[in-house]
């Protein structure tokens, strides 16, 4: 008999903190603005992306998990993240079955409208840089929507981030 998979995972720490962003976006945050968006780095193969899918599938909340890849322009990332959504927890995802955002603005404005307002959702951005490289104003489109644009959202950003050193 083996040790339960969940708890041979590890990584007690990291989930912990996950855990506790996760709770302030639950109780509300300050000033009317529950929003938590935060930034995960790591060198290649360390662990990121099974990390934030362990911490997902621990939480049991609303979410969707997108993937960015090397493609070749905003256009394919764009699509790629509808499917995304499409197929993900979020509550009104249907709404990207009619509608194909042209821009990150654009995405970002129908996804709001997806998430629920009565409890915490999740966002995941993994390999956010790819995204970054066909369109270098995402990250400022991105942290204005995680911060400020809805903030009624109980909604937690994660975005990762591969680094070299
Ligand atoms: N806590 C863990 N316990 C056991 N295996 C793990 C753990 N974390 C990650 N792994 C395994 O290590 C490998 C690399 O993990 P993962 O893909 O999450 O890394 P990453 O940091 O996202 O990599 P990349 O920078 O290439 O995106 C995967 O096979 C994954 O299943
Ligand atoms: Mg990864």
């Amino acid at each position: 008999m083996g040790v339960p998979w969940a708890a041979s995972f590890g990584r007690d720490r990291e989930l912990a903190a996950l855990r506790r962003l996760l709770d302030q976006v639950r109780r509300g945050g300050r000033a009317g603005r529950p929003g938590r968006a935060i930034l995960i780095r790591g060198r290649p193969r360390v662990g990121k992306s099974r990390l934030v899918e362990e911490f997902i599938e621990r939480a049991g909340v609303p979410h969707v998990f997108f993937t960015a890849s090397a493609q070749p322009t905003t256009e394919t990332d764009l699509r790629l993240f509808s499917e995304a959504v499409l197929t993900s927890s979020l509550p009104a995802a249907a709404v990207f079955r009619d509608q194909t955002p042209r821009t990150w603005d654009a995405a970002l404005r129908l996804l709001a409208g997806c998430l629920p307002d009565e409890g915490p959702s999740v966002v995941v951005l993994d390999e956010m840089p790819y995204l970054i490289a066909n369109d270098p104003g995402f990250e400022g489109i991105c942290k204005s929507f995680s911060t400020a644009s809805f903030p009624g959202a109980r909604c937690m950003w994660c975005a990762s981030a591969r680094i070299w050193r």
